[in-house]
């Protein structure tokens, strides 16, 4: 399996996703500021994935500090925390990761400091561990939803590198192709990082899974040609009413969907789930530098000083989203409602 990130005895190793695809090369982070620059830089990227990474960096802030009594450490773990926080605005996850460990602290701020530093690390890896596992149960659930045969399209990259392992909708599709439906993906580019062109197409390549890459603007023209039989795509954040943060060009995506009728999924851990948030607008969009679409490999495209714009995200309205797939279930308008049942259910793998 990709091992996207990983906690190893000298720090958090990463595969360094802004070389992929030509050069596939390991990073390994020894302190938290580096984990956190790696998170910012895009060095490690998707929502499920930054999500763990927050949790080692914490892990290995925590484990390098000096503190020399628990207040102290404390200290120390709210700063780490903090400078997180700071690097991605849109995906819950980072902050859901930054809770669970301060939480987890809470729990065993009693036990002498190595015992603190040894459980903070377990509990990371464990996030790791639930990731992957959480993949595998959302995969088990999309699966049923995938057409037996035919095109399946993806926005962005929503698979192995964007978790610990084996994706949330690439893991649907994985699911799918494991159970012998003849699924052809066709992954949108993802302009301006290009994580469909050079990640999904990577990943899916290594599997074995066709795939044909498209520039964004194409999704429309393969719609309406009849290759596309459901769209499956990952988010960065749910609101309560079910409005999905994902890729800057998923909402453009779901909009083509339902004008061609054709079934547009979300596939996400429940840890994206965020139901302090009441709908789309209150989601923080990331705005990125604007290099990024200036730029193409280091070659200018845009003259220079013209205005330019670059949104990491945009928000779909929940009535284009046919389905929310979790590894507790999958739910179905009105979300409100079938979320919050699915908050109830923790591990029911309900259909709701
Ligand atoms: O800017 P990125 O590459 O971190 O954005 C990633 C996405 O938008 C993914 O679709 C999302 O995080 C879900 S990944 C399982």
């Amino acid at each position: 399996m990709i091992q996207t990130l990983e906690w190893t005895d000298s720090g958090v190793r990463f595969l360094d996703q802004t070389k992929l695809p030509t050069e596939e090369t390991y990073v390994t982070c020894k302190t938290y500021q580096q984990v956190a620059d790696a998170i910012r830089n895009m060095v490690v990227r998707g929502a499920p994935a930054i999500g763990v990474a927050a949790a080692m960096g914490i892990a290995l802030g925590v484990q390098n500090s000096k503190a020399e009594n628990v207040s102290e450490l404390k200290k120390d773990l709210d700063q780490i925390g903090e400078a997180i926080r700071q690097t991605r605005p849109t995906a819950i996850n980072l902050f859901w990761a930054i809770r669970r460990m301060t939480e987890k602290f809470d729990r065993v701020r009693v036990r002498p400091i190595p015992q603190i530093k040894q459980a903070l690390i377990e509990e990371a890896q464990h996030m790791h561990a639930e990731d992957i596992a959480a993949n595998k149960a959302m995969g088990h659930h999309g699966a049923t939803l995938m057409p037996a045969a035919g095109g399946v399209l993806t926005h962005c990259n929503a698979g192995a590198l964007a978790t610990c392992g084996y994706g949330t909708a690439l893991g649907v599709i994985r699911a799918a192709v494991e159970q012998g439906k003849k699924i052809h993906v066709y992954a949108d580019e993802t302009r301006p990082f290009l994580q469909g062109s050079r990640l999904t197409a990577w990943e899916l390549m290594k599997d074995g899974i066709p795939t044909t890459v498209i520039s964004d603007n194409m999704a429309g023209a393969m719609m309406k040609q009849g290759k596309i039989g459901a769209i499956v795509v990952g988010a960065d954040r749910i609101a309560a009413n079910g409005d999905v943060a994902n890729k800057i060009g998923t909402y453009t995506v779901a909009v083509l969907a339902k004008e061609h009728q054709i079934p547009f999924y979300v596939a996400a851990p429940f840890s994206t789930v965020d139901l302090d948030t009441p709908d789309g607008t209150k989601i923080p969009i990331e705005q990125r530098n604007t290099r990024e679409v200036t730029h193409i490999g280091g070659r200018q495209m845009v003259p220079e000083g013209v205005s330019v714009e670059n949104p990491a995200f945009d928000v779909t309205p929940a009535q284009y989203v046919s389905a929310i797939i979790t590894e507790r279930g999958i739910a179905r308008a009105p979300y409100p409602e079938s979320l919050a049942r699915l908050a109830q259910s923790a591990g029911a793998g309900s259909r709701l």
